[in-house]
């Protein structure tokens, strides 16, 4: 039988730099205590961080950028903290609509929004449709996402179709799967980078990062620049990818 490797994506342009880059945002917090501030200014001085990763990528032509912003698991926070994480989620989505129109970024929000409060349920609606349309970066926000939550989300869907005699068992394979998750439009991730030193993924996407490149720095997430972005794509363009092949060698 032959096998097509999952998430297999070559292109000449990830020479220059990757495709689609997923960050996991995280330090905030940290950065804060190093401050003497309440964690929240952390997530605010955050934020800053997360417009020059934008303009960064832009700037590199990278075609797809996926933020970890609020996890599945990040409930488990004191309220104060999640009320203001809200209220910044908010401040930023309508503060930022018009750089968004201006740049010509896509906003793409996955995660179970129905979770937050109705305004912000807005705004995100509104945001995405608003930048339907546009053909520049695709900003992908993960917000209360979790991988473990869109792959059972997913296979339910999946169920649904076999229940209705859509779908036979038998021809459910791995893109199944992938079509049925939230980033389902969306091109494998290349390049994931985890800033504020821990080395796990923490519920980030689990199906889609099988065969992408890993970069961890203990750089704590305000102090993210374009100096470390680079760094991660200098890591990214020296590494070989084999997807269980090897060099030189191609079906
Ligand atoms: C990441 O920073 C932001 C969110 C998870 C919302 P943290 O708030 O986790 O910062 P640390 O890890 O406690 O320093
Ligand atoms: C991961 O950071 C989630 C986000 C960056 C949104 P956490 O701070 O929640 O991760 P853990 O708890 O250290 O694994
Ligand atoms: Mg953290």
């Amino acid at each position: 039988m032959k096998y097509k490797p999952l998430l297999e994506y070559k292109n000449k342009h990830q020479e220059i730099s990757p495709y689609h880059v997923a960050i996991i945002m995280d330090g905030n917090g940290r950065w804060a205590n190093q401050q003497g501030k309440i964690r929240i200014l952390g997530h605010k001085e955050g934020f800053k961080a997360v417009r020059k990763a934008i303009k960064f990528s832009i700037k590199k032509k990278i075609k797809i950028l996926t933020l970890y912003a609020f996890s599945s698991e990040n409930w488990n926070r004191p309220s104060c903290e999640i009320n203001s994480l809200m209220e910044l989620f908010l401040f930023a989505l309508d503060s930022e609509i018009k750089n968004l129109k201006k740049y010509n970024i896509k906003l793409k929000v996955i995660g179970d929004i129905t979770y937050f409060n109705k305004k912000l349920q807005k705004s995100i609606y509104n945001a995405e449709q608003l930048t339907l349309n546009n053909t520049g970066l695709i900003l992908n926000i993960a917000a209360n996402y979790g991988g473990r939550w869109d792959i059972i989300k997913g296979v339910k869907k999946i169920i649904n179709k076999v229940q209705q005699g859509v779908l036979q068992i038998n021809n459910i394979k791995e893109n199944t799967l992938t079509q049925h998750l939230s980033t389902r439009k969306l091109l494998p991730v290349d390049l994931v980078i985890r800033t504020g030193g821990e080395k796990r993924i923490s519920n980030f996407l689990l199906w889609e990062i099988a065969y992408s490149e890993l970069y961890f720095t203990d750089v704590l997430w305000p102090d993210f620049d374009h100096n470390i972005f680079q760094n991660a794509i200098n890591s990214f363009i020296s590494r070989e990818r084999r997807f269980g092949g090897f060099k030189g060698y191609e079906k």
